[in-house]
């Protein structure tokens, strides 16, 4: 009795606790909360998983920033029943996760850990352009961060571009701003103000004439040449509107070539970053979930590829690659155009992109449980060949269209969204 009675008090105290680092929020909440607070909002669906698997998480952000005294303030939201605050944010898929600083509203797209997540906190959270003010800050930042873009200089209209860059981007990087001095004297700049990326144990100089638009061209920099790449990046790499070169390995225990694959791509992004940096990202991913989906079948582990994210096509080697001039002339192929783009995502390839995932998703339900599975496909293809019949039915003339009518069954963002869900579960 006595041991169920503490049991209670222990829960009504976690949950008084836990609702003190996440605050439930509705509808009335743009009208109360104060002009200037800062939020870190979850907006949730009852009958969403991944959203309930996130709740713990959830928890611990909360109560890891109140411990740290961070001004962010942490809430969650049930979008099904506040649909005012949920449409205010455009929320769309469960779970959303949003900032709300100065009125503005900033999405957040990455892995849906507590460090991925406390780590956008602490970015948008924070000053937009965080001054570092001795080379003390300045060595701390670049031992924090693989990507650092710094502002050097004093007040101008490059600085003005930068900032204004940096309300967009500060959900995907810090933006950093020095003295002169601050720097390394190593640190050559021709002219100032500047825009440096340090990066890859070097640092390159923004130039508008040279490399065009400084939003764009930060949207471009904002990933190491070579890295471990996972499906959140290699989906936010598309962005950029490089080529991503990846050697694909095992998930775990890779075995000797894996290895091998991984260091000539590593090679290859280091010695010859000159030629190809402005075209290609480097990397290596484990597992091939992602890209069997974009291939529409089961890649060979390990193995090379060349994607495109900007139009999901890719390139595949057209003989063995062993050496780093195999992996060169793969490289050359694919720029000159005499190795052919696959995939890609004009009508046909959605279409087969769509027979694709169904299979993917049903084949294990078949194996399991068959009257299941012949339930699920037969139950839609009733359903759609009674609407063929009456669409055709009633009008008479079906124009193929290529892009438009396809688009609407399976935009290949739905698809890749749900492979990041899947990747998250
Ligand atoms: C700032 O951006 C504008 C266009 O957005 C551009 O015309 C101008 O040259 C840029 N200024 C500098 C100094 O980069
Ligand atoms: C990648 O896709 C974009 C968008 O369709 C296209 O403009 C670009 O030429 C493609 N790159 C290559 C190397 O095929």
């Amino acid at each position: 009795m006595l041991h169920r009675r503490k049991t209670v008090l222990l829960s009504v105290l976690l949950f008084v606790l836990a609702s003190a680092f996440v605050e439930e929020l509705n509808d009335s909440f743009m009208e109360t909360k104060a002009a200037d607070d800062i939020w870190l909002i979850k907006f949730y669906a009852p009958w969403c998983t991944l959203c309930k698997q996130l709740d713990p998480v959830w928890h611990q952000i909360g109560s890891e920033l109140k411990s740290l005294g961070s001004p962010v303030n942490v809430g969650k939201s049930d979008a099904t029943s506040n649909t005012g605050l949920s449409k205010e944010f455009r929320v769309r898929n469960y779970p959303a996760i949003l900032m709300l600083k100065k009125g503005v509203k900033y999405n957040y797209s990455g892995p849906r850990t507590k460090e991925g997540i406390l780590d956008f906190a602490d970015r948008v959270g924070g000053p937009l352009v965080r001054s570092l003010s001795s080379p003390q800050l300045f060595q701390h930042a670049m031992s924090h961060h693989d990507i650092l873009f710094v502002y050097v200089g004093a007040t101008s209209q490059l600085k003005g571009n930068y900032t204004s860059a940096a309300e967009e981007l500060i959900v995907h990087t810090y933006f950093f701003s020095a003295a002169r001095d601050v720097l390394p004297k190593t640190v050559s700049l021709p002219s100032l103000p500047a825009v440096v990326v340090f990066k890859d144990r070097t640092f390159f100089t923004y130039n508008e004439e040279r490399d065009g638009d400084l939003k764009l061209w930060i949207n471009r920099e904002r990933f190491p040449n070579y890295s471990k790449i996972d499906s959140y990046t290699l989906y936010a790499m598309g962005e950029s509107g490089k080529l991503v070169l990846l050697a694909l390995v095992e998930e775990k225990y890779q075995c000797e070539q894996s290895l091998r694959y991984k260091s000539l791509v590593e090679k290859v992004a280091a010695d010859h970053r000159e030629t190809y940096s402005r075209n290609f990202y480097f990397g290596f991913m484990e597992g091939s979930d992602y890209v069997n989906g974009l291939v529409m079948c089961d890649v060979i582990v390990p193995s090379f590829i060349v994607v495109n994210l900007s139009n999901d096509g890719y390139f595949i080697p057209t003989s063995a690659v062993e050496t780093e001039r195999h992996l060169l002339d793969f490289l050359d192929g694919v720029l000159d155009g005499s190795i052919q783009c696959q995939g890609g995502n004009g009508g046909l390839q959605r279409v087969r992109r769509l027979i694709y995932d169904v299979k993917v998703t049903l084949t294990p339900i078949f194996s399991q449980a068959p009257l299941l599975g012949c339930f699920l496909v037969g139950f839609p293809i009733t359903v759609i060949a009674v609407l063929c019949y009456l669409s055709c039915k009633f009008r008479p003339t079906l124009v193929d269209n290529d892009d438009e009518g396809v688009a609407l069954l399976a935009p290949s963002l739905q698809r890749r969204k749900k492979l990041k869900h899947k990747k998250s579960e």
